[in-house]
């Protein structure tokens, strides 16, 4: 992945931080981004972007949420809209990148570049597996009533995603390269066949009972 600019709000007002925000937003070209440095009240700022731009970005975690957050803002194409099956699959294609360049390090035996992309990795997923848990799938039960359906089946592929996401954090944690490209070997395999699953019936069925969707989605996105 190329390098990307660092937006760092922390040393800003609290008031000139969401004008700020917009305006680094709307110097960006269709998929650029850039990375912010911002502080505890990103649920605010969050807010606020979604208040003045909703529809024109994405938002990605970095690290894990902590006294100081840093996250990725993405410029969306215009007109691509925010439907739950775009949504998500967005989101996938952002992990999957992300696992590609954790694989890629612990093949070239770069233990240092494995562990920094497995942390972002790691903390993309355990953010895609929120917004599902606790805001789509949520959504989908109480709308169709099916709780022992499909997201029962997705909460289970989450569960046992998340013993290999074990495995691959001790893999950073202790250099091994060899464990992270064998735990993260099983992790692919079972997120392709996951989110196909989700990206041909799951997410197209939510869009079906839940559209329009974009109150659902800034509710998912605020998580
Ligand atoms: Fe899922
Ligand atoms: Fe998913």
């Amino acid at each position: 992945m190329s390098a990307v600019p660092l937006l760092d709000l922390t040393a800003l007002p609290a008031e000139q931080r969401l004008g700020q925000l917009v305006s680094a937003l709307d110097s960006l070209s269709a998929g650029q981004s850039v990375t912010v440095q911002t502080t505890a009240q990103w649920d605010d700022l969050l807010l606020g972007l979604q208040e003045q731009r909703w529809g024109q970005y994405d938002w990605r975690p970095v690290s894990d949420p902590a006294e100081q957050r840093t996250v990725l803002l993405v410029r969306l194409q215009s007109g691509v809209g925010q439907s739950i099956p775009a949504f998500f699959t967005r989101d996938h294609h952002h992990c999957d990148a992300l696992y590609a360049e954790t694989e890629n390090a612990a093949n070239d035996g770069d233990t240092a570049r494995m562990a920094e992309y497995c942390r972002q990795f790691l903390a993309a997923m355990t953010h895609h597996f929120q917004m599902e848990e606790s805001g789509l799938f949520p959504a989908f039960e109480n709308k169709t009533g099916m709780r022992q359906g499909p997201t029962m089946v997705m909460r289970s592929e989450h569960e046992q995603m998340r013993g290999l996401m074990r495995q691959m954090l001790q893999a950073a944690e202790t250099g091994d390269a060899e464990l992270m490209l064998k735990a993260g070997g099983t992790l692919l395999f079972v997120m392709q066949q996951h989110n196909v699953k989700e990206e041909q019936m799951l997410y197209p069925m939510s869009e079906m009972h839940l559209r329009p969707a974009d109150a659902l989605l800034q509710e998912i996105q605020r998580l």
